[in-house]
């Protein structure tokens, strides 16, 4: 069934993760870059079947199988290809095609769609460096693209005439030009879509062309047009940049989305290769399906404005199913009124721009926050609806463990925040304590403004310490400290409490022993040597917390 549609095929490959297929057969655990298992295609006690997610394809060390998540279908489950295609399109909750073997007209058109689009590429890269783009290529350069990176991402300026693409076809070519969309036809005849404006070619993965997307030089709005969606173009389920990015992407294990293409392209250009961006319409689901069979470590990088926090959440809840154990999204905020182009191209902007991308904040602490934000916490009403709101975002989760812990969490959060904590408050002047240097002080009220959440997290600890979760009195800028350096920070302060009260303990039982009896000398023996078990590990991970 060599013919049948490979558009659909790839589709299902980019959809679909094959450690999850595989994984639903064969228990898999990450070591390096791959998955291991035994190999269910012969007999073994040690796992040498390898899995790797973003290459699609599995290999036993063993006996030599190896394919990909179609094979493994049809021979795990002894099945024929087009029922193995059946049940993975069902998990895709893809419709299957009409299995017709392409035609070789359909063949040839499409590879026609490509012809064109390669040389419309062309036309516009050669318009550029010519004297018509001029002011185009001053403009870019500005914009502090280099000519490598121009050539790289082969930029491309479409004059401001009506025939720059339309003249280069011939007639009986003309219908295929407009298939493209980058011709179109009224009554006075063929014109060009695309006129006066800087062009971003859109890359398939394969490195195709396979659309543009056009930044007027004017002024003129829309700023941006893109082709409107052909046979070659899809743009709810196209990446912008992640042709280029796969490398880096694999190498960093991570991704981050942006939200405009130049950013994206800066952001690669700047040492940030796995950054990537939806085009022209808000992420989608089949966005993120392709990203996360890439990598399910996603980093959204979005607008501080109303507008980008929307985005985020929108993203949270359409990532929500494609979550796994482990999987690291996060979120992160740009200052209002810049994207990262805008920091990228300041003097130092690199740096800037990774402390930025290194105070991204977990998931579930995003979900937290808007459950606060966007809703009356102090109310009964506005808890239920904050709780609503979590329940169908922990809802969307498949993995049941996942879930399960999601759940667990947030009770315990709510919990925390939302009535302990105030029970608490009038209880505070009877607990004990302990004098908290002006320095811890003056890190936890940094964090308090850079990451409430953290403090929210950490708030039945860091009352029971007696630190006021009140910071408002601290005027201080952002944490210099990332999320995950705040975190170690509160964390280490939990252990050198824990350590404290151990030794105190330790002090007590020791002073107890005096005078007991040998039986109970004996258990208390005992007991101390636990807890300097208990101490030596605290101070390990103590230590090891500081190192870094
Ligand atoms: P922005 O308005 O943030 O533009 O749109 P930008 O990326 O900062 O562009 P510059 O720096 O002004 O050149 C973000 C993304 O939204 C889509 C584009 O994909 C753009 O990259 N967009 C925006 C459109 O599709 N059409 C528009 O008219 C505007
Ligand atoms: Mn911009």
């Amino acid at each position: 069934m060599a013919g049948s549609s490979n558009h659909f095929n790839d589709e299902l490959r980019a959809k679909l993760s094959i450690v999850d297929i595989v994984g639903k057969r064969v228990p898999l655990t990450k070591k390096g870059h791959n998955f291991w298992g035994c190999c269910p295609f012969h007999n073994e006690k040690t796992p040498s079947f390898s899995v790797n997610e973003s290459k699609g394809f599995y290999h036993c060390f063993g006996c030599g199988e190896h394919g990909d998540i179609i094979s493994f279908v049809m021979k795990s489950q002894n099945m024929q290809y087009i029922d193995a295609i059946k049940e993975l399109a069902m998990a895709a909750g893809m419709k299957m095609p009409e299995f017709r073997p392409k035609s070789p007209e359909q063949a040839a058109r499409e590879q026609s769609y490509f012809d064109i689009m390669e040389n419309a590429c062309r036309v516009y890269q050669n318009a550029l460096w010519s004297s018509d783009g001029a002011a185009a290529l001053e403009y870019v350069r500005k914009r502090g693209f280099s000519d490598e990176v121009i050539k790289k991402y082969r930029l491309g300026f479409a004059p401001n005439k009506f025939n720059t693409i339309a003249a280069k076809f011939s007639d009986q070519k003309l219908s295929n030009v407009m298939a493209t969309g980058l011709v179109r036809q009224n009554e006075r005849g063929a014109y060009d879509f695309f006129r006066n404006r800087l062009m971003f070619p859109i890359f398939n993965p394969n490195g195709q062309v396979i659309a543009f997307s056009g930044r007027s030089m004017d002024g003129s709005e829309p700023k941006y047009i893109n082709t409107t969606d052909t046979e070659l173009f899809h743009k709810r389920k196209t990446v912008f940049g992640l042709n280029f990015a796969r490398d880096a992407i694999y190498k960093a294990n991570r991704s981050i989305v942006v939200e405009g293409q130049i950013d994206a392209i800066q952001m690669q250009i700047h040492g940030f290769g796995e950054t990537v961006a939806p085009l022209g319409t808000a992420l989608t689901e089949d966005h993120l399906q392709i990203l996360a069979k890439a990598n399910r470590n996603i980093i959204f990088c979005f607008d501080g404005d109303g507008a980008g926090q929307k985005a985020a959440a929108r993203g949270a809840s359409i990532v929500m199913p494609l979550l796994r154990d482990n999987s690291d999204v996060r979120f992160v905020f740009m200052p209002t009124g810049t994207d990262p182009d805008d920091i990228l191209r300041t003097p130092g902007g690199t740096s800037v721009m990774k402390k930025i991308i290194d105070s991204a904040i977990p998931l579930v602490d995003f979900l937290w926050n808007i459950a606060n934000k966007n809703f009356v916490i102090n109310t009964p009403n506005g808890r239920t609806q904050a709780e609503k709101f979590l329940k169908t975002e922990i809802e969307k989760i498949t993995d049941p463990n996942l879930k399960n812990e999601f759940r667990v969490e947030f009770d315990q959060r709510k919990f925390n925040r939302w009535h302990k904590w105030q029970r608490e408050k009038g209880k505070r002047e009877s607990i004990e304590i302990p004098k908290v240097d002006t320095f811890t002080q003056k890190t936890l009220s940094e964090i308090a403004v850079a990451y409430p959440e953290l403090i929210e997290k950490h708030a039945e600890f860091l009352a029971k310490v007696g630190i006021n979760s009140d910071f408002s009195n601290f005027k201080l800028q952002t944490s210099n400290l990332s999320y995950n350096d705040a975190e170690k920070f509160i964390v280490s302060l939990k252990l050198k409490n824990y350590i404290q009260n151990l030794q105190n303990e330790k002090k007590d039982l020791t002073t107890k022993m005096l005078n007991a009896t040998e039986n109970v000398q004996q258990d208390i023996i005992s007991k101390i040597k636990f807890i300097d078990s208990e101490i030596e590990k605290s101070l390990e991970k103590s230590s090891a917390l500081s190192e870094i």
